[in-house]
């Protein structure tokens, strides 16, 4: 069934709970965020992003997360993932997702505050809520290798404009760089905990984490513990899929048709989020 980003986020507050936010650009993917939601009987987020939207579109693997999600036992809010257009948004709102994350933030500042309240009046007609950006995660945003940014401060997100953004604009969570980046770590992530406290009491809503997979389970219970609530989970996990698929044909080699290499591709990425969802979910 379909819950809304704020009941996910006050779920996982009362309980001490990071909630997973999992892209699912292909059907693999989709269908084992799924399963494991639904074996651990957690509330997830289902998310498409638009730098995705060339594997699969949102109006197809987007409308099956809608129905899937819908039709499932498990809780699910289906999200737009750094929207960088109003357009994509709303193509994402008239396939039925209830959440989504406009990212502005590569724009000046007062451009981001602008398009990101359009964002909100957007999602407001649509019953859903909005999630922006502010400060510079690297990895997806540069276009650079992810490692040159780690530990790079210039790029944190700083409280005092972070309250200032939330206020302007009335998003529902704000993603903030404070150590994570997006994509392989080739180098150690350096998280700033103080920082994310700092965050959350200064904008009183609750802290996304982008460039979740890839941290030790310690590092997302204390990020949890000082105000993340949400945990942007992908390229692990489609690294997953990829190593299952690749050992799925080495043990198999003379499989000549695709379909198995999906099913070892889904198993793969079970495993990865079923470890994944064990972490985030403890009671705190
Ligand atoms: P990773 O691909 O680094 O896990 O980041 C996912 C993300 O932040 C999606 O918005």
């Amino acid at each position: 069934m379909l819950i809304s980003l704020k009941e996910a986020l006050a779920y996982g507050e009362e309980n001490g709970y990071g909630i997973a936010a999992v892209n699912t650009p292909t059907f693999e993917m989709l269908t084992a965020a799924i399963s494991v939601a639904e074996r651990f009987d957690i509330p997830m987020i289902l998310a498409h992003a638009e730098v995705h939207d060339p594997v699969n579109s949102v109006e197809s693997i987007g409308a099956a997360m809608v129905a899937l999600a819908t039709r499932s036992s498990a809780k699910f809010v289906v999200h737009i993932d750094h929207g960088e257009n109003i357009e994509f948004i709303k193509r994402g709102f008239e396939v039925g997702f209830n959440s989504a994350m406009f990212d502005g933030s590569r724009l000046p500042y007062e451009e981001n505050v602008r398009i990101t309240k359009e964002a909100v009046a957007l999602a407001k007609e649509h019953g859903a809520h909005i999630e922006a950006e502010l400060g510079v995660m690297p990895g997806r945003e540069d276009g650079k290798d992810s490692s040159e940014g780690v530990g790079d401060r210039t790029l944190y997100t700083d409280p005092a404009l972070a309250a200032d953004f939330v206020e302007k604009t009335g998003v529902d969570a704000l993603a903030c760089s404070f150590g994570t980046v997006h994509g392989l770590y080739k180098a150690e992530p350096k998280l700033d905990y103080d920082l994310i406290v700092q965050l959350r009491e200064a904008t009183g809503v609750p802290i996304v984490m982008h460039g979740g997979s890839g941290l030790s389970h310690e590092e997302y219970r204390e990020c949890i513990t000082r105000g993340v609530q949400k945990i942007n989970y992908y390229t692990y996990a489609d690294k997953a899929a990829l190593q299952g698929s690749q050992a799925f044909l080495a043990s198999n080699p003379e499989t000549y048709v695709m379909a198995p290499v999906t099913v070892a591709a889904r198993e793969a990425v079970e495993q990865d989020l079923a470890q994944l969802v064990t972490c985030l979910y403890q009671k705190a």
